[in-house]
C-alpha cells in the first residue's frame, strides 16, 4: 500500500497574497529531501499555487501518520523562518497553533489524503487551488463523477457504469454523509450546491470500494473563529482505468464556474485553470486560481509533474474568466459579488452597525 499526502498552507506571500518566494519553495525541497534520504518519504515534489506552499509526499505510513504530519509541520515552520527573513507577506499565517499535538488538522494546514495499492497504471491528477474554499471542489467532483455530460464513461465504461458514492462534509455542524450516483444525485445534489456549508471530502468506486477522490476540507475561518484567510483547498483525483479518463478529470474546469473567495475572502469569482506558473491572482487579488499537477506513480515515485493546465485547450476558459471577472467587477461593493453577510471573512459589521444603533428606528 503507499500513501499520497497533499498538504499545504500559506506561510507568506510574494508580494502581498499574489505569489510565493522561490526561497521558501527552495527551503521545503530542502525538508523534504532529508526525508527522503532517511527514508520517511518515498517521494515528493513541492510545488506552490499563488501564494500557497503544496508539499506533495508519498510514503507508507498511511493516512494522519504522525510523523508525516510532524515533518510537514516542521518543514512550515522552517520555511516561515525564511518568510520572516524576507519580512513576506503574512509570514506564518496559516500556522494557527502554537506546538505541534499530532496531527496538523486542525492546526492551519489543509490535508488531503489517500492510501491505496497501487495499479499496473497510476495517474494522479492534484488540483490546487488560491483565494478560494473547499467547496470550490463540489461542483467539479459531480461533473467528473456524475455527470454523464461530462464523463461519458459512466455510459460506455463497463467499470464505471455502476456508479460513484460522495462523503459529503457539513464543515459547520462536523457531521457527515454518504450518498450513491446514479439514484440518489438529487439528494445529493441539494447538499452539494451549498458549498459554503457543506464540501465532498472523498469519493469512492461503488464496484470496487476503491478511494476515488479526496478533498481538503478545513475551514480556516470556522477554525480560528476570526479571519485568517480562504482555505485554498486541494483535491487529489485518481485517473483512467475504473476512474474517469485525465480528459474527463479535467473537462470541468473548461467552464469557469463561480466560486467564493477573491479580494479579501470576501466576493464571488471564476475560478481561472492556469499554469503553475500562472498562478499569481493579482487583479483585485484574483480572480481565484486552479492548478493542476499530474503524475505517473511508479513503486510509488511520483513520475511528474506534467502542468495540465499548460494547454492552449484552456485558453477559452481563462478568456472566459476574464470576461466573467469584469462582469463581476462591475458590481463593485454589491452582491452577488459581494459575498452575503455571514460569508465574508472581512467585516465591519458589528462595529457599524453600534455606531449606528441609536439611528435605525422602527418602521
Ligand atoms: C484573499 C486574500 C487577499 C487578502 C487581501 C488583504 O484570500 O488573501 O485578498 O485578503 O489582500 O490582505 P491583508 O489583510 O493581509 O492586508
Ligand atoms: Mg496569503
Ligand atoms: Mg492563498
Amino acid at each position: 500500500m503507499i500513501t499520497l499526502s497533499v498538504i499545504k498552507a500559506d506561510i507568506g506571500g510574494y508580494v502581498g497574497h499574489s505569489s510565493s518566494h522561490p526561497l521558501v519553495l527552495e527551503k521545503a525541497n530542502e525538508c523534504l529531501e532529508k526525508a527522503k534520504r532517511n527514508k520517511l518519504l518515498v517521494d515528493f515534489h513541492v510545488t506552490r499555487c499563488g501564494d500557497d506552499l503544496q508539499l506533495i509526499m508519498t510514503h507508507q505510513r498511511g493516512e494522519e501518520d504522525e510523523a508525516i504530519h510532524k515533518l510537514t509541520w516542521d518543514t512550515f515552520l522552517d520555511c516561515t523562518k525564511v518568510a520572516k527573513e524576507l519580512k513576506l507577506h503574512g509570514a506564518g499565517q496559516d500556522l494557527l497553533a502554537e506546538a505541534f499535538s499530532g496531527n496538523v488538522k486542525g492546526m492551519g494546514p489543509g490535508v488531503a489524503e489517500m492510501e491505496f495499492e497501487e495499479r499496473g497504471s497510476e495517474p494522479i491528477i492534484i488540483f490546487m487551488a488560491d483565494k478560494t474554499s473547499a467547496g470550490a471542489w463540489n461542483l467539479p467532483l459531480y461533473k467528473i463523477f456524475a455527470d454523464p455530460f461530462n464523463t461519458i464513461g459512466l455510459v460506455i465504461a463497463e467499470n464505471m457504469h455502476g456508479g460513484f458514492r460522495f462523503e459529503i462534509h457539513d464543515v459547520k455542524e462536523h457531521k457527515k454523509i454518504t450518498l450513491d450516483a446514479p439514484e440518489e444525485i438529487y439528494d445529493m445534489l441539494l447538499f452539494m450546491g451549498a458549498p459554503s456549508r457543506y464540501a465532498v471530502k472523498a469519493v469512492y468506486h461503488r464496484g470496487s470500494n476503491e478511494i476515488a477522490a479526496v478533498s481538503s476540507t478545513q475551514r480556516l475561518s470556522l477554525m480560528a473563529g476570526r479571519y485568517v484567510g480562504k482555505d485554498d483547498p486541494v483535491c487529489i483525483v485518481r485517473s483512467q482505468g475504473e476512474f474517469p479518463a485525465v480528459g474527463e478529470v479535467l473537462e470541468p474546469f473548461t467552464n469557469p464556474f463561480l466560486v467564493e473567495g477573491w479580494m479579501r475572502g470576501s466576493h464571488h469569482g471564476p475560478l481561472m485553470p492556469v499554469a503553475i506558473e500562472q498562478s499569481n491572482p493579482s487583479r483585485f487579488d484574483g480572480p481565484p486560481r486552479v492548478v493542476c499537477a499530474g503524475f505517473q506513480l511508479s513503486g510509488g515515485k511520483l513520475v511528474g509533474p506534467r502542468d495540465m493546465f499548460n494547454d492552449p485547450s484552456f485558453d477559452k476558459a481563462r478568456q472566459i474568466s476574464g470576461e466573467v471577472a469584469d462582469y463581476m467587477r462591475r458590481h463593485g461593493p454589491f452582491e452577488p459579488h459581494r459575498l452575503p453577510l455571514e460569508a465574508m471573512e472581512y467585516t465591519t459589521m458589528p462595529q457599524v452597525a453600534r455606531k449606528l444603533e441609536g439611528r435605525f428606528v422602527d418602521l
